[in-house]
Parts: C-alpha cells; sequence; structure tokens
C-alpha cells in the first residue's frame, strides 16, 4: 500500500516544516508526491524523521521532484555513493586512507547548491547515515526573508544588479579538482545570475547570493563589489531568520535550493559523520534564474 496521507509541522516563522506520518522506503502516491512538492514550495525545507532509505528509495523519492543532477565535483574529485552516479557523499570519513566524500569535518559556509551552473538544483535532498554526537548541525536561511531584511536604500541599490558566482570553491572552502584559486575576482571563472530574484507564481522578491567567497558584481570595480556584498551579507544573513537542524540517524531533509542557503557547523574530526545527497534539477519550464 502506497503512504498517502502525512501531517505537517511548522518548525520556524520563516522556513521549515516537518512532514510526520510517511515510510519513505515505500511507494510514494503520485498525489502525495505532488502534495509533498506543494509543501517544499511553501515551507521551502521539509524533515522527515526515522527513515530508513537505501541509496536507490533516496533517488527514487527525490525523482518524485524532478530529475536528479550528477554529483557535483569535490576537493577530490567526483565523489558519489557505489552505483549511484547521482547520490553525492558529504563525509568525513576516510576508507583505506582515502576521503570517501565532500566537505571534512570542518564549518560550511552559507551557500546554495550548485549555483556557479546555469541552472542551479532546483531541490537538494540529505539523507542522514551516521551522525557526529555533537556539532555537524545544517542550518537554512530564507532568501526571501534575506531580502525583506535589507534597508530600503539597499533594496534600491541591488536592483538590477548582477551577480558572480565562483566555480572554484566549495562550500568548505576548499578548491574544486581542476580548478585554480581564483586571483582577480573581475576575471575569475564563475556564472553571472541576477542578484534579486521573484518567485514566478507570487513574484515575491528574493536574494540569490549564493556564497560569499569570490563573488563579484559585474561592471563594479572589485573594492567596491566587495564592500556592497559585505553590507548585502551584513543585513541579510542574519541568525534570527535561520532555523538549524540537529541531525538523527534517518532524517531526510530536502531543500529548495533556488530560494534558501543553508550552512553546516563544524564538528569533532575524530567523529564520523555520513550523509548522502540527491540534487533535483530545476524544472525545464525554469531553467534560467529570472530576475526579479
Ligand atoms: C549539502 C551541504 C551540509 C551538511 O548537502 O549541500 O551543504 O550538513 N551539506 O553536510
Ligand atoms: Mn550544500
Amino acid at each position: 500500500m502506497p503512504a498517502t496521507t502525512f501531517t505537517l509541522h511548522p518548525l520556524a516563522p520563516t522556513l521549515g516544516a516537518e512532514i510526520r506520518g510517511l515510510d519513505l522506503s515505500r511507494p510514494l502516491s503520485p498525489a502525495t508526491a505532488a502534495a509533498l512538492a506543494g509543501a517544499l514550495d511553501r515551507y521551502l525545507v521539509l524533515a522527515f524523521r526515522d527513515q530508513t532509505l537505501s541509496d536507490a528509495d533516496l533517488v527514487r523519492v527525490s525523482g518524485h521532484f524532478g530529475p536528479l543532477d550528477k554529483a557535483p565535483i569535490t576537493e577530490h574529485g567526483r565523489l558519489h555513493a557505489p552505483g549511484f552516479e547521482e547520490v553525492y557523499v558529504i563525509s568525513n570519513v576516510t576508507e583505506n586512507g582515502r576521503p570517501i566524500g565532500a566537505l571534512g569535518a570542518g564549518e560550511s559556509v552559507w551557500h546554495a547548491d550548485m549555483t556557479y551552473l546555469e541552472a542551479p538544483p532546483y531541490a537538494s535532498s540529505l539523507y542522514a547515515l551516521e551522525v557526529p554526537a555533537e556539532g555537524g548541525d545544517t542550518g537554512f536561511l530564507s532568501m526571501f526573508a534575506a531580502y525583506d531584511a535589507l534597508p530600503e536604500e539597499l533594496k534600491r541599490r541591488v536592483d538590477g544588479l548582477s551577480i558572480k558566482h565562483d566555480s572554484t570553491t566549495n562550500s568548505g572552502g576548499y578548491l574544486r579538482q581542476g580548478f585554480a584559486p581564483p586571483v582577480d575576482l573581475a576575471s575569475s571563472p564563475g556564472t553571472v545570475h541576477p542578484l534579486v530574484i521573484a518567485h514566478p507564481a507570487s513574484g515575491r522578491k528574493a536574494l540569490l547570493l549564493g556564497r560569499r567567497p569570490h563573488a563579484h558584481i559585474p561592471g563594479l570595480p572589485v573594492a567596491e563589489s566587495e564592500a556592497l556584498l559585505d553590507a548585502i551579507w551584513a543585513a541579510a544573513v542574519r541568525p534570527e531568520l535561520a532555523w538549524h537542524h540537529r541531525w538523527r540517524v534517518g532524517d531526510l531533509v530536502m531543500w529548495d535550493n533556488r530560494w534558501t542557503m543553508h550552512r553546516r557547523d563544524p564538528f569533532p574530526g575524530d567523529q564520523r559523520r555520513r550523509m548522502h545527497r540527491t540534487q533535483i534539477a530545476i524544472p525545464a519550464e525554469a531553467r534560467r534564474m529570472e530576475a526579479a
């Protein structure tokens, strides 16, 4: 019997809902999958607890939300779960002297996933297989709330601007394999997106910041771009707008990658943390980030 009903429990004022009553290891009915996609659109982050998912389950569940992208290139090359190119491994665990996943045990700074692509993933889903006793919480921030938090003067300044999203370095601060460290921010590799985007249905405006390091506002001298980006980040990225998830084994957390950013706390390097992630491609009808 496919699971068809769930209850939804909001987690924080700006975003997040826990979904209860679903066993995701069983087939999802199309109606339930559509209701979950609607909940993701509305709450931006969905958390499911006490799941027991294989990689095939993770791929199947995520596949209800859209086609899956391949795992990105990390500091150790392209790492994916054995047999599943679309399952990205985030872990500090090493096996036979080799890292099995990305991001180590350090902090991962605020970011959205893979915004250095023309069409970044629409959503990501992250499943916890092993978690440390302390640290490693993952925080989420609504970029609608971040935009709203800008002083009016800054809203006027960012209107119509673009921003280049750096492709050389990941959120752990590690250089992706095959890339050189950026020297000149104005000419370093990346993809340019509008700095303010609007939800196609509601028209609500959101900031599209990607990540702070190595970002650049095209057309501005680097020093000016740096100062403006610092001002935007200081005004928009506020702890009180964020919600942090404390992981348990068996948690699946999905986020809408267009309207949120996320970060991860560091954790003790001698404890194991092992997460499997899928990245869900943006629906074909919305392949570009639309300017507000
Ligand atoms: C991610 C990510 C943070 C974490 O999955 O995209 O940034 O909690 N992960 O490991
Ligand atoms: Mn990420």
